[in-house]
């Protein structure tokens, strides 16, 4: 069987311990590698593919990034780039292509399948936010550098008696600033799922001061929506290849601090923790995790259940959907 094996999207921790666990399970069972480099880009015109033998998959487990390379390239924005991508798995050869990936990468995983192409997902986002699963590949590790990020925060909010808002990823969802500032003591937890509003969040502020606290921490994710803010026009305008604004440029944070300054009078400074979240070394959890999701894509990928990806609902380990045979429940590429 000839594999082929891409990562799309921002980097996660994570990444290249399901890429090892999809080239190793290629091997055991006798079949060869293909590395499709940049994510979606790699298979666009003439393709930029290499066969990868057993020892690239040597000591990558530990590594944070894509030793793959990643892009945001959405071919379904490309004239013709669909198709390009069907051409590229023909010549190649790909008896199936795993993409490892968030929402983006794997809706090009779907419509390519639909297509016909031998594709399989294995879902990766630091953001957690993809409905077909529980958890994604990347997030506990995001979740332990924000807690630290906050125990260190935290000394220097309570030696100069300043509120500090530490602006957090996770584009539109809460994930990440729910459980990261809750494992790091946060005071306040502001997530776009639950938009507060500012005269309330700068109460709760006003009323630690109040009541004696000397310091304060504000986790703010950074897809948060306040309207004396600003709003997502902010951002600069800038989006990527499959319409996302940078929300970072919008620098929720820096706005909210100013904000909780202004109104109480209290020195009030801003923190993003910002690539370190999705950066370097992999949780132990979270190589776990990649190396269980990535040898289920590849289990689809054997059994030929193209259009599916790995992932868990609350009671089913992934190891558990591909061994049942069945689906993985909720379907998500199909
Ligand atoms: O999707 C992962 C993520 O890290 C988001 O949390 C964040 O909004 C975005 O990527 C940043 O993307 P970029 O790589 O373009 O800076």
């Amino acid at each position: 069987m000839r594999v082929g094996i891409l990562t799309g999207g921002g980097d996660a921790p994570g990444l290249n311990a399901a890429i090892r666990a999809v080239g190793t399970m290629t091997h055991a069972r006798g079949g060869s590698v293909v590395q499709v480099r940049d994510g979606w880009k790699g298979l666009l015109g003439d393709g930029d593919l290499a066969d990868l033998d057993q020892s690239a998959f040597e000591g990558i487990l530990h590594v944070g990034g894509t030793i793959l390379g990643s892009s945001r390239t959405n071919p379904m924005k490309i004239d013709g780039g669909v198709e390009q991508c069907l051409r590229t798995i023909e010549h190649a050869g790909l008896d199936a292509l795993v993409a490892i990936g968030g929402d983006d990468t794997l809706s090009v995983a779907r419509r390519l399948a639909a297509e016909g192409a031998p594709v399989v997902g294995c879902p990766k986002t630091m953001d957690n936010d993809l409905s077909v699963t529980e958890y994604c590949i990347g997030f506990d590790t995001a979740v332990g550098i924000v807690a630290e990020s906050l125990d260190r925060i935290r000394t220097t909010a309570a030696s100069h008696h300043r509120a500090v808002v530490v602006e957090v990823m996770g584009r539109d969802t809460g994930w990440v600033a729910l459980d990261g500032g809750i494992a790091g003591g946060a005071d306040l937890i502001v997530v776009p799922e639950f938009p507060p509003h500012l005269d309330e969040l700068v109460e709760h502020v006003q009323g630690r001061w109040s009541s004696g606290h000397r310091y304060s921490i504000v986790v703010v994710a950074e897809g948060v929506e306040m309207p004396e803010l600003g709003g997502r026009e902010d951002a600069g305008g800038e989006r990527d290849a499959f319409g996302h604004v940078r929300l970072s440029k919008r620098g929720v944070g820096e706005r909210l601090a100013e904000a909780i300054e202004e109104r109480t009078g209290k020195e009030t400074r801003s923190v993003s923790p910002s690539y370190i979240q999705r950066g370097g070394t992999p949780s132990a959890y979270d190589r776990i995790w990649a190396t269980r999701c990535g040898t289920v894509s590849f289990a689809l990928a054997e059994k030929g259940a193209f259009g599916m990806t790995s992932g868990a609902s609350p009671l089913r380990s992934p190891v558990e959907l591909a061994a049942g045979g069945r689906p993985p429940s909720p379907r998500c590429c199909e």
